[in-house]
């Protein structure tokens, strides 16, 4: 089993969608690539969805081409996609690879996206077919995969049912989301232990909201199960503003600092991972949501 993690940096969308500051494209575009400038190797860097929903990310099509523009930003970008007409969006802004939001719940399903569990279904699978045609990558994100904060505890079964029926329609990687960071590590462990002796490690990732302060211990438990993709948030920003009570992601600092400790090889540099934290801080002015990077900081400057 590989030791390589690759982690996807979800501030720039999970982080900003829900701060009451709105950043200017120029800032969302300077926070990109400072995260990107710590070798980070994938980069959430907004959502195509409606800007009366969701003011922060307004203008995602600018803040893709003005990447795109950049000579040295290589770094692969994804969007978040709600239905068709998000997919269309990022599309035609030259997104290579879309996260579209699948639900295991009816509550959720409708709250974000005014849909049934079902009709999300049924866009992604028309969403996947164009998406081979493009040539767009296509990331199905299993939202309130372990607790919805309209109807309760999510059903196991009805996640693996999810994924599989997405990873044999194509889908290049299921991510399980704990949406409001409700799960705890036992669950964790169980759904993703099940899921990869289905279906192997490699096409299945984690994002963990750090609510209840089990962020970190949960991708501890995805971990011994073998998942090895992880989305996180630079300095813990996030949250959804549509599941309420739910707060930031666990921090891109705190994970990367256990996992490389722990012997796994993230490709990150801490030192730069650091400064890009506190960018996001001073766009943002948002409090830190991780907890090492007091520590990091006294101790990276030691060395
Ligand atoms: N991007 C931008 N605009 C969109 C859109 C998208 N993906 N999907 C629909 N719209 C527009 C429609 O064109 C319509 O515009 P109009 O009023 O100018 O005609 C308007 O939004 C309403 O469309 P409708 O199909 O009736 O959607 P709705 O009002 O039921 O809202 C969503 C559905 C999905 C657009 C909205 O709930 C949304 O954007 N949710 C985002 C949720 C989110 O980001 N959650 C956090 C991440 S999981
Ligand atoms: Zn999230």
């Amino acid at each position: 089993m590989t030791n390589d993690i690759v982690i996807t940096d979800v501030g720039p969308r999970d982080g900003l969608q829900n701060q009451p500051k709105i950043l200017t494209v120029e800032q969302r575009v300077q926070l990109v690539k400072a995260i990107a400038k710590a070798y980070v190797p994938k980069i959430e860097v907004g959502s195509f969805v409606s800007p009366n929903a969701v003011p922060a990310m307004a203008d995602t099509d600018q803040v893709l081409r003005a990447l795109a523009s950049e000579p040295d930003f290589i770094t692969p970008c994804l969007s978040l996609i709600p239905n068709m007409k998000g997919y269309e969006f990022a599309r035609d802004a030259g997104a290579k690879t879309v996260a579209m939001v699948l639900y295991a719940s009816n509550g959720m399903a409708q709250k974000n996206a005014s849909m049934s569990m079902a009709d999300a279904e049924e866009v992604t699978l028309n969403i996947l077919r164009l998406a081979k045609l493009d040539g767009i990558e296509v990331i199905a994100t299993v939202a309130v995969a372990f607790e919805c904060p309209f109807d309760g505890p999510s059903d196991p079964a009805v996640v693996q049912a999810i994924v599989a029926k997405f990873l044999q329609a194509g889908a290049n990687h299921v991510v399980l989301a704990d949406t409001i960071g409700a799960a705890h590590p036992q669950q964790v462990r169980d759904m993703t232990a099940t899921l990869v002796q289905s279906h192997g490690a490699e096409q299945l990732g984690c994002h963990f909201h750090d609510t209840r302060a089990m962020g970190l211990a949960n991708v501890y438990a995805a971990v011994e199960s073998g998942i090895r993709r992880f989305d996180t948030s630079i300095a813990g920003l996030g949250g959804c503003p549509f599941a309420p009570g739910a707060t930031g992601n666990v921090a891109t600092e705190d994970v990367v600092m256990m996992l490389e400790q722990m012997g796994f090889d993230t490709g990150i540099d801490l030192t730069l991972l650091l400064q890009a934290s506190d960018i996001a801080q001073d766009l943002t002015g948002a409090l830190s949501g991780g907890r090492s990077k007091t520590w990091l900081m006294g101790h990276l400057l030691k060395q």
